[in-house]
């Protein structure tokens, strides 16, 4: 089983990568997680359809290549970060090469607010599934006051979050199998 990993955050301390790293340390040991490496990407544009793009070529792979597909995403300005959209659009062209079509997706959006990255979620859903993904839809997590279930360390220290994030990389890798 193989799992590709976006997490689309570019910072350093990334709380959604942290909320990433204790997601993918509760997966059993058989399953393979490999990032999709998302900072290095130019921006898509159609016109690069034609000419061969390494970077492109390299994440498109690894989507192509994936069981499923786990994305961990901030929320900016109440909507996707550039760097994820950039991804989605990515894999989703050329036009006729659409690799998310039937591919199983799980969404995850993390924030120190109240609202968890809600707004960011729904909007990662809606445009994959109006390109054919199969998105997970139960459970969903939109974990808000993030910063506050993680230890100085950036790792997951509270109960209550580490017992849901634990229910969630279940249910995945179950789902992700079926
Ligand atoms: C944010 N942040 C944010 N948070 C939120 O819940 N809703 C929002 O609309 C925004 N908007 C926003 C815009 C921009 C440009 C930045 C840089 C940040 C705060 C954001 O949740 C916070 O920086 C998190 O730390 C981002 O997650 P990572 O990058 O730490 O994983």
């Amino acid at each position: 089983m193989n799992i590709s990993l976006i997490i689309g955050s570019l910072s350093k301390q990334s709380i959604n990568r942290s909320i990433a790293n204790y997601i993918v340390a509760q997966f059993p040991a058989e399953v393979k997680v490999q990032e999709v490496r998302i900072d290095d990407l130019p921006l898509y544009t159609q016109d690069r359809d034609k000419e061969s793009v390494a970077e492109y070529d390299r994440v498109r792979e690894q989507i192509k290549m994936a069981d499923a597909v786990l994305i961990v995403s901030p929320e900016h300005n109440r909507a996707i970060p550039a760097a994820t959209k950039n991804i989605i659009d990515i894999a989703s062209r050329p036009y006729g090469q659409n690799l998310w079509q039937g591919k199983k997706v799980a969404i995850v959006t993390a924030s120190p607010g109240a609202y968890g990255g809600i707004n960011a979620g729904l909007q990662i859903r809606q445009s994959l599934q109006s390109i054919g993904a199969n998105v997970l839809i139960s459970p969903e997590i939109f974990l808000s006051r993030a910063t506050q279930a993680l230890n100085e360390q950036g790792e997951v220290a509270d109960e209550r979050t580490a017992g849901f994030l634990s229910k969630f990389a279940q249910t995945f890798i179950q789902w992700a199998k079926a």
